[in-house]
């Protein structure tokens, strides 16, 4: 694709990489997604921001090959995604400089081993004149490593939010289709965003506090209205969760699924949005999104080899990780001879500030007391939301 013009002198870059299938050899990516770089011209400099995954390198040097010049490569993120074309660039551009955040040049210089004097370190608030053109820097730490750094156009008020924002969205469009955009952006803040959402939220209002024409991240499109994935965002890292459980699940012989169709039937008749999630068949995206907002896990897992099923383990393994907002969390598991399934489990949540329920447990297939538990379980779930006034 040829650069794409969004302002005078202001330029899309990069890569959209339909095929992609997984990211950090972990996360599922079922639309793919786009590497963005920018390319901002003023009168007297001009500066890239940022670069793309190697795999995608040709493309943009393809994007850059009538650019005579470039005397700055704005690093907002060392991960490789975006910087792990820095040193093809930097070849072309031999008196190119690399701006970064302190933290920023450190893992550059460990990740991509570039000579230390390609780089200069600068400073929140710093403002870098192009003439006629100014990028400040906005340090925008955990957006997703500690090293994270936005931009922000001043004459033409866009923010250049690298991860911040993004989304894993192979698309031809330049600008973003909000109903098309969400579901993707929001698998995003969960996969990588979601447990610093502390950081986030600091990060929010001093984002909050521009004034914003178009908010250009570095994956996914760019946001015609930004006060759209704002006001997403603001949602998201909200401490308050919503009247909702989720049940991460393995049943291998039928016990385990016929607890979980009497437990999500039992809270949907008592008001509560319930949702199943069968880990043999559910991409961990998937689950890591319903985590965004639930109010209480529920782990259903069989024993296996004197424990909870791999998938539950690392299902809940994810959770603790993921950090999210929910505030009550408990285990229906199934055995045949015995196992401290819900103490295992428990353990591997020990990061999650929830309450953890009482379990309900039964030998091989549940029979008419086992349900009945079940539906003493959901009813005490039910009562523990109401007293949080969860809607
Ligand atoms: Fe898109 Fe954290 O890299």
């Amino acid at each position: 694709m040829k650069p794409r013009k969004i302002r005078e002198g202001v330029f899309w870059m990069g890569a959209v990489d339909w095929e992609r299938r997984l990211f950090d050899a972990l996360i599922p990516l079922p639309d793919g997604t786009s590497y963005n770089a920018y390319l901002v011209q003023g009168s007297e400099k001009t500066a890239l921001l940022d670069t793309v995954d190697p795999s995608k390198a040709e493309e943009l040097l393809e994007q850059l090959k009538n650019i005579p010049r470039i005397d700055y490569i704005i690093a907002h993120h060392a991960e490789q995604d975006h910087s792990g074309s820095l040193p093809l660039v930097l070849e072309k551009y031999p008196g190119a400089m690399v701006l970064a955040t302190a933290k920023g040049v450190g893992m550059l210089r460990d990740h991509l081993l570039i000579s230390e004097e390609r780089f200069q370190v600068v400073e929140d608030g710093q403002a870098l004149s192009l003439g006629g053109k100014t990028l400040k820097f906005l340090h925008t730490p955990w957006v997703h490593w500690p090293e994270t750094m936005s931009s922000y156009l001043v004459e033409e008020t866009i923010l250049f939010s690298c991860d911040f924002f993004g989304s894993h969205l192979a698309t031809t469009d330049l600008y973003a289709d909000e109903a098309r955009v969400y579901e993707p952006a929001k698998r995003y803040f969960a996969e990588i965003m979601m447990p610093f959402r502390a950081q986030i939220q600091k990060n929010l209002e001093k984002v909050e506090a521009l004034e914003l024409s178009l908010i250009a991240p570095s994956h996914g499109p760019v946001y015609a209205k930004p006060e759209f994935i704002l006001s997403a965002y603001k949602d998201w890292v909200s401490s308050e969760p919503r009247n909702q459980v989720i049940v991460p699940y393995i049943s291998m012989h039928g016990s385990l699924q016929a607890m979980v169709n009497r437990l999500v039937g039992a809270l949907v008749d008592r008001g509560v949005q319930a949702e199943p999630y069968d880990l043999s068949v559910t991409d961990i995206g998937k689950l890591a999104v319903a985590l965004v907002d639930c109010a209480t896990v529920v782990f259903g897992t069989p024993a296996v080899l004197g424990g909870a099923h791999p998938h539950v383990v690392s299902a809940a393994y994810l959770a603790d990780a993921l950090r999210p907002k929910a505030l009550f969390a408990t285990l229906i598991g199934s055995y045949g001879w015995g196992a401290k399934l819900a103490e295992q489990v428990q353990g591997l949540v020990s990061h999650l500030k929830v309450e953890f329920l009482p379990p309900v447990l039964c030998r091989g297939f549940p029979r008419e007391e086992d349900f009945k538990a079940l539906e003493v379980l959901a009813e005490a779930i039910v009562q523990k939301h109401r007293e949080r006034n969860l809607s």
